[in-house]
């Protein structure tokens, strides 16, 4: 993710989120150090899908990940979360944790799909609206299977 990336990925993430991140909030991960990684990927030269890494130790932390509405359900998003574990291996860890709403049956289930399972429920955790979060992590290891992008798609840091 590049500054210029920015307006996009705020266009997507109001549309996705009750609680959006701001511009300033993907600039400063732009700016931040090693430990954070931004990921956007494009299709046909547009960008529509992106994610927050943070490596903490050895786990990789899925801070933020949303598809554009108008692509979703054709695979991007599963896509995406492999190409996550494929940076978390780059850089080590052994994996993944995010949190999701209890109420979020979609993200719940891409996640289930590509393996990740809950492991706590934190009470509360969304100020909103007071909704609790499933805590769902995911091991990985040199034998991850991770999709490859076809030609069209590319994603980059
Ligand atoms: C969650 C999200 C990233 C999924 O992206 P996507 O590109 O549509 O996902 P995929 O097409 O790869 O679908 C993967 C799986 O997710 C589940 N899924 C996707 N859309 C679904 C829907 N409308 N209803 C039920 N399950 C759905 C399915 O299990 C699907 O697998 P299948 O196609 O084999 O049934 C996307 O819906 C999104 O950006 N939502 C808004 C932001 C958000 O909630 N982010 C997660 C915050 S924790």
């Amino acid at each position: 993710m590049q500054a210029g990336d920015v307006p996009g990925v705020v266009d997507i993430e109001r549309r996705a989120f009750a609680m959006a991140w701001t511009c300033e909030m993907f600039l400063k991960e732009i700016a931040a150090s090693a430990d954070s990684v931004p990921l956007v990927m494009h299709l046909e030269g547009r960008l529509v899908a992106y994610a927050i890494l943070w490596r903490v130790g050895r786990r990789f932390h899925v801070a933020n990940i949303a598809v554009d509405e108008r692509y979703q359900r054709r695979g991007l998003g599963t896509l995406l979360i492999r190409r996550v574990f494929e940076e978390a291996l780059k850089r080590d860890c052994s994996r993944v944790s995010l949190e999701t709403r209890v109420s979020n049956r979609v993200a719940i289930n891409l996640f289930r799909k590509v393996g990740f399972r809950t492991v706590t429920v934190s009470h509360g955790y969304y100020t909103d609206n007071d909704e609790d979060a499933l805590v769902m992590v995911r091991a990985i290891g040199k034998a991850v299977q991770c999709g490859k992008p076809s030609p069209k798609q590319s994603v980059r840091v």
